[in-house]
Formats: structure tokens, sequence, C-alpha cells
């Protein structure tokens, strides 16, 4: 329906749109699409996608935009994101914007917002380079900005924290650069659309949530929720 909340979270690697997007989460109870989280479920299990996608994924290039526009084509289709969805990391290209937009014609849906996560490429690398995962459920901390209680175990699942294979220096600098080439230009597709947001990264997480919040509240006014 109109009420529905169709979200996307955009913003470069490192600003949070992980760490925002499991509050969101919890916050909203919709389904939340993560691609890079189910791209790496795939290769942990092994499957032909995730296969395919380990090369690129490792050396910071983009997953081929057929297979990011499957995995989330099948979602969208199973209903089980009837009544909304938190999307992050997908759309990546105007590519696989125009994609979805076909898809949530075809589904009678539209997207509610996108937003914008800002932040510069220094704070990226900053927390890139600080930034421990879980191994059981990809849980995010950072060594200085968002420890764990215990050094080197989930708070939320007690796994093993460990350094992402991509979070090296110069895979790093090269995902920026896929950034800023290939994702950037969906600011100005979605602006065009009105549907963009814009949200200060730069802040400390706390606060980056309380942008989000006010803003999705604004949001479920206006779509009478
Ligand atoms: P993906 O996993 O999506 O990587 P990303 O976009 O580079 O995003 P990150 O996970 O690095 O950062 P984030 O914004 O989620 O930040 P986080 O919250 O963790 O994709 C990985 C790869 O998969 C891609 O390179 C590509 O190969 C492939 N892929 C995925 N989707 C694709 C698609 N659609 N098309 C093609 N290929 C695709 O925070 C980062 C760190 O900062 C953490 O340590 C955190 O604790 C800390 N932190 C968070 N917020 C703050 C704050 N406010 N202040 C201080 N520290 C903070």
């Amino acid at each position: 329906s109109m009420a529905d909340l169709n979200l996307i979270l955009l913003g470069p690697p490192g600003s949070g749109k992980g760490t925002q997007g499991e509050r969101l989460q919890e916050d909203l109870d919709l389904p939340y699409y993560a691609t890079g989280d189910i791209l790496r479920a795939a290769v942990k299990e092994g499957t032909d996608v995730g296969t395919g996608a380990k090369e690129y994924m490792d050396r910071g290039d983009l997953v081929p935009d057929e297979v990011l526009i499957g995995i989330i084509a099948e979602r969208l289709e199973s209903g089980e994101a009837n009544h909304g969805f938190i999307l992050d990391g997908f759309p990546r290209t105007v590519v696989q914007a125009e994609a979805l937009d076909a898809k949530l014609v075809e589904l009678h849906r539209a997207i509610t917002a996108v937003i914008q996560i800002d932040v510069d490429d220094d704070e990226s690398v900053r927390r890139l380079s600080g930034r421990r995962v879980c191994t059981e459920g990809g849980h995010v901390y950072h060594e200085d900005f968002n420890p764990p209680k215990v050094e080197g175990v989930c708070d939320i699942d007690g796994s093993e924290l460990i350094v992402r294979d991509d979070d090296k220096a110069e895979v790093v600098r090269h995902r920026l650069d896929q950034y800023h080439e290939k994702t950037a230009p969906l600011v100005d597709y979605y602006k065009t659309q009105a549907l963009l947001n814009r949200v200060e990264g730069s802040k400390d997480p706390e606060s980056v949530e309380e942008s989000i919040h006010t803003l999705v509240s604004t949001l479920s006014l206006e779509e009478g929720t």
C-alpha cells in the first residue's frame, strides 16, 4: 500500500550503511537486504554466485550487474518484502537502479526514499582501516570508534572478530574509486526523481541514527502510517 516504507541506503564504503541499517531494521522491523552481506554469505556457502563473486570482491571491483539484479529481484518477487524493505548497497550502478525501477513498476511498488549517508574519503579510510566484523552474523565493530565489550569477540553472538578481506588499504582505495565512478552518479539519478535525502554521516553513530530516525518519521507521516 502507499503506507509501505521502501527505503534505500546509499553511501560510500565505510559511510555506516551497515551500522545504520542494522539499527533501522530493529526500529522498523522490515526485511533488510545488504548485498555485501548476501554475497559474503554466498562465498562462505560456496554457491555458484559466491564463487563467481569472490574475485571481484577481493579486488574491490563491483560484481556484475546481472548477478545483483537477480539477487534483489528474487527477494522482491518472493513476497517477503511486500510491506516494505531496506536496501543497503543496492543499487550501486545506474543499470541496477533502472532495473530496480522496472521491477518495482512491475510489482506496483515505488521507492519511498533514498537515504544518502555522506562522508568524505579520508573518513571512509579511517573507518575501514579499524573495522572488525564477526564471523557468524557479520556484526560490525571498530577498534576505536565502536569497540566490542570483549576484544576480539562479538557482543551479539560471541563469534570471533576478523578484518574483512577487502579492508586492506589498497583495496579500500580501489573501492572508493569504484564508488565515485559508478555509484556516485546515483545521487543525481535520485535527486532528479525527488527521492534523495542527504544525512551527514561524519558524526557519531548515535547522531547519524537520530538524523535517520527523524527523516523516517517524517516519511511515515507523509505516507500515512
Ligand atoms: P559492501 O559490503 O556493501 O561494502 P561497502 O559498500 O564498501 O560498504 P561497507 O560495508 O564497507 O561500509 P558500510 O557503509 O556498511 O559501513 P559500516 O557500517 O560497516 O560490498 C562489498 C563488495 O560486495 C563490493 O565491493 C562489491 O564487490 C560487492 N557488492 C555489494 N553490493 C554490490 C552491488 N549492488 N553491485 C555490485 N557489487 C556489489 O561502518 C564502517 C566502519 O566504521 C565500522 O568499523 C563501523 O563500526 C564504523 N562506523 C560506522 N559508523 C560510524 C560513525 N558514525 N562514526 C565512527 N565510526 C563509525
